[in-house]
């Protein structure tokens, strides 16, 4: 079916999302986060996101269904995330998906969060899709993935992942070591603006020759945290005035460098002159910097989508099923649950 009208439900982590595309065309994108709730605990807490989705869904699809202008009447399919994510969380937004394509009689999709976003960039909003295959490196403050995707709708491979803390996760946790509120991401990008990055040498997790062989496209970011951690204690101890621009800097160095590194070498060793990126610390000023700059040097054509497509929302999870109606695949089982661990 050419150009199907679907409405894509987003509900894994602490972002409502709600679009609605035709095709490659989108239409809607509403997102309504509960990310206020959160910070007083410095993180996100499952049970806070899952009632907040509950209260926010009904009118954020009532909003994008306006938005868009069109009916459930007209839709051609219902999607979602079912995974991975925060059960709790996820299963809001399955259970809503499953409702809305029972009472509109429409087929239901559900569809893997990851993929999704990879499959933000096929929107139209920026003129022709990426090209197949590409590398496609993934980071917020729930994964840090690294993707070998040949195919949209059938072939995508999970080449490495975080094997503790997610990127974003690392930048919050680190943010609150520093005093500054959350969401860290931010914080830290704005305070090593005027810091050195060479100022501290902090370590690249997973870099080192012995774990390239096991490891060579998996992160681990938590001993990053400790380190800086333990920096942090020895300056106060001595009694020294942290500096936090410098120790910012140096901290956001240490994680660019590594995200940046194991994607390029994927790139190169695989023979895939393109890479995506996406995710919410898609925002780091400085990961695009080092990520232009290395991507030209190898030869390799540097994707970035618009940041309000890079974030979690439901215009990815609606485009990527919007591809696979339009690949014939058929829809999934109403029987099909929330997966938190789905690979
Ligand atoms: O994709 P996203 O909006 O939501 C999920 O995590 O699901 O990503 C949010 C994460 C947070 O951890 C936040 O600190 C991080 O992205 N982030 C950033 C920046 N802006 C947001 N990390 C580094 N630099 C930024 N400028
Ligand atoms: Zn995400």
């Amino acid at each position: 079916r050419e150009n199907p009208l679907v409405l894509g439900i987003e509900s894994s982590c602490d972002e409502t999302g709600i679009g609605i595309v035709r095709g490659r065309t989108l239409l809607s994108n509403t997102i309504a986060s509960s990310m206020d709730e959160h910070a007083r605990y410095g993180g996100v807490v499952p049970e806070v996101a899952a009632r907040a989705h509950l209260e926010a869904m009904g009118p954020s699809i009532e909003a994008a269904m306006a938005e868009a202008g069109v009916t459930f009447d007209e839709l051609d399919a219902i999607a979602v995330t079912s995974g991975p994510g925060l059960s709790g969380a996820l299963m809001v937004g399955v259970g809503a998906a499953k409702a809305l394509a029972l009472a509109t009689n429409k087929p239901f999709y559900a569809v893997n969060h990851l993929v999704g976003h990879v499959g933000a960039d096929i929107l139209d909003t920026r003129g022709e899709p990426f090209d197949y295959p590409t590398i496609a490196l993934l980071v917020s403050g729930g994964h840090t993935s690294l993707l070998l995707v040949r195919d949209l709708v059938g072939d995508v491979e999970l080449l490495g992942e975080t094997i503790d803390d997610a990127a974003g996760e690392a930048f919050d946790k680190v943010a609150r070591i520093l005093g500054l509120p959350y969401p860290g991401g931010p914080q830290i990008d704005r305070a090593a603006e005027g810091g050195n990055p060479a100022a501290i040498r902090f370590p690249r997790g997973l870099s080192l020759p012995k774990d390239m062989a096991e490891h060579r496209y998996d992160f681990s970011f938590s001993g990053l945290k400790t380190a800086v951690a333990r920096w942090v204690e020895r300056a106060e101890d001595a009694g020294e005035e942290i500096p936090v621009a410098d120790v910012a800097a140096s901290f956001r160095e240490a994680v660019v460098d590594v995200l940046v590194t194991k994607a390029i070498n994927a790139c190169r060793d695989l023979g895939v002159p393109r890479l995506l990126l996406g995710g919410g610390v898609v925002a780091n000023a400085r990961l695009r910097e080092v990520a232009t700059e290395r991507a030209a040097a190898a030869g390799v054509a540097l994707r970035i989508p618009p940041f309000s497509l890079c974030t979690d929302n439901g215009a990815m999870i609606a485009a990527l099923a919007a591809q696979l109606i339009m690949a014939g695949k058929q829809p999934s089982s109403l029987g099909v649950a929330a997966d938190s661990t789905l690979p």
